[in-house]
């Protein structure tokens, strides 16, 4: 009698990887509104920016009712904790993102990493750790791929989270790698990784040296998935995925169990749109949807500014007015979607943008700012638009395409 396949058990509140085609961890590009969209046109699950353990421990849970968000904030004495977004470190949207949200920590000690997971873990549907971030800031402190060098330390960073988070907050843990330069190591790699209680191995099929420009290898792939299919950790693939229906077509050809996607993403998140829902959207309804989704949770201009310069094509006439632009007044308008601009203007007032258009308006509320009862007055004023909702939020699931039009959902027409 044929006997099951072999699973390391997935935790109550945790997410089992297989089947899934996820968004992809990225710095800067995985903030909140770009994890919401990609949810919206059908990513199963969504991987949060990698975040810094010292830079979490510290930090204080605070829930925002005006965006319903919860956001892990470092006190800034005195600081108006409303609308200073910078010592912000992580923002999650629990009801739109809670059991679909896998948080990714940057590591290089086993106790920094589980006080550091223990402040999100009621929050999120896994932990991952990064172990193949090439970038020197991650390195030199002994994080990302430096942590490929050493599989001890990164064994023991899986096992401690393993033993202190799984039990206590009931979700898995995973591992992003790289491969190695030959297969035998890579091999030797993954063995002593499934070994220590993870659920879910990500494996981005570039070695530490290769830039992104650099054609994945899948060479090395099906061992991988192999591996962990004896071992019972699901297989997720990443490296130049570009649509979900690939991503599920290229794990069925490699063994793997599923597949994480990544630049293709942060350049259109529809990309998560099955043909059989009419396939990925033309940036334009895109880019729209996403202003919309920042908007609703008042994410940082300048973020919001650096994905859109990824979504919004170089050569179009727009993009020169975008990059310029320094608030959501300004984008909106750059874009010609007039009907958003009183609601970018709203915002623009609670996040204090507006002080910084206009310099003649600059000037002017420096002036005022000298008068103590102006001063006053105008933070009174923008606190109590900071804490009152905006008006009706855009984020929900894509509406159903039109029988006759799946291309483009109603809402999201130009
Ligand atoms: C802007 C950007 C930021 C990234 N940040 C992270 C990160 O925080 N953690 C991580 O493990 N990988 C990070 N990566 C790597 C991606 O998760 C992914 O492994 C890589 O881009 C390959 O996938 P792709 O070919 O689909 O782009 C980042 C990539 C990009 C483009």
């Amino acid at each position: 009698m044929a006997s099951s396949p072999k699973r390391v058990p997935i935790p109550r509140r945790g997410v089992d990887y297989r089947g899934r085609v996820v968004l992809a961890p990225m710095v800067r590009a995985g903030e909140l509104p770009s994890r919401l969209l990609a949810l919206r046109y059908g990513a199963d699950l969504v991987w949060g920016p990698e975040t810094v353990d010292r830079a979490l421990i510290g930090t204080e849970r605070r829930h925002n009712s005006a965006t319903k968000t919860v956001e892990w904030v470092k006190p800034k004495p005195g600081a108006d904790a409303s609308t200073a977004c910078d010592n912000v470190i992580f923002t999650t949207h629990p009801d739109l993102e809670a059991n679909k949200l896998v948080f990714q920590i940057g590591t290089s000690d086993p106790e920094r990493a589980v006080q550091a997971a223990r402040l999100v873990a009621a929050d999120v549907a896994g932990i991952d750790v990064n172990a193949g971030c090439p970038k020197p800031f991650s390195t030199s402190g002994g994080m990302g791929a430096a942590l490929l060098r050493e599989p001890d330390k990164l064994c023991a960073i899986l096992e401690a989270l393993v033993k202190e988070i799984v039990p206590e907050f009931e979700i898995g843990i995973s591992v992003k790698i790289r491969i190695l330069e030959t297969p035998v190591e890579t091999e030797a790699l993954v063995r002593k990784l499934c070994a220590t209680g993870i659920t879910g191995l990500t494996v981005h099929c570039r070695t530490t040296p290769m830039r992104p420009r650099e054609r994945a290898i899948r060479g090395q792939l099906r061992m991988i998935a192999d591996i962990c299919r004896e071992a019972g950790v699901a297989c997720l693939m990443n490296g130049d995925v570009v649509t979900k229906d690939e991503g599920l077509r290229l794990a069925k050809e490699f063994g793997a169990d599923g597949a994480m996607i990544a630049i293709a993403a942060e350049k259109n998140p529809s990309c998560f749109r099955s043909a059989s829902q009419g396939g990925p959207l033309p940036w334009r309804p895109v880019a729209e949807q996403y202003v919309q989704t920042c908007m609703d949770v008042r994410n940082r201009i300048q973020n919001t500014k650096y994905l859109l310069a990824q979504m919004v094509p170089g050569k179009e006439k727009a993009y020169r007015s975008l990059v310029q632009s320094k608030c959501y007044k300004d984008v909106c308008t750059a874009l010609g979607w007039e009907h958003m601009v009183e609601r970018a203007e709203q915002l623009d007032f609670i996040l204090k943008l507006d002080q910084r258009t206009a310099g003649k308006q600059k000037k002017e509320t420096k002036r005022k700012a000298e008068t103590q009862d102006a001063s006053s007055d105008g933070q009174a004023k923008r606190a109590k638009a900071a804490a009152a909702p905006m008006p009706p939020p855009t984020i929900s699931p894509e509406p159903a395409p039109p029988v006759e039009q799946p291309q483009v959902p109603v809402s999201l027409a130009t």
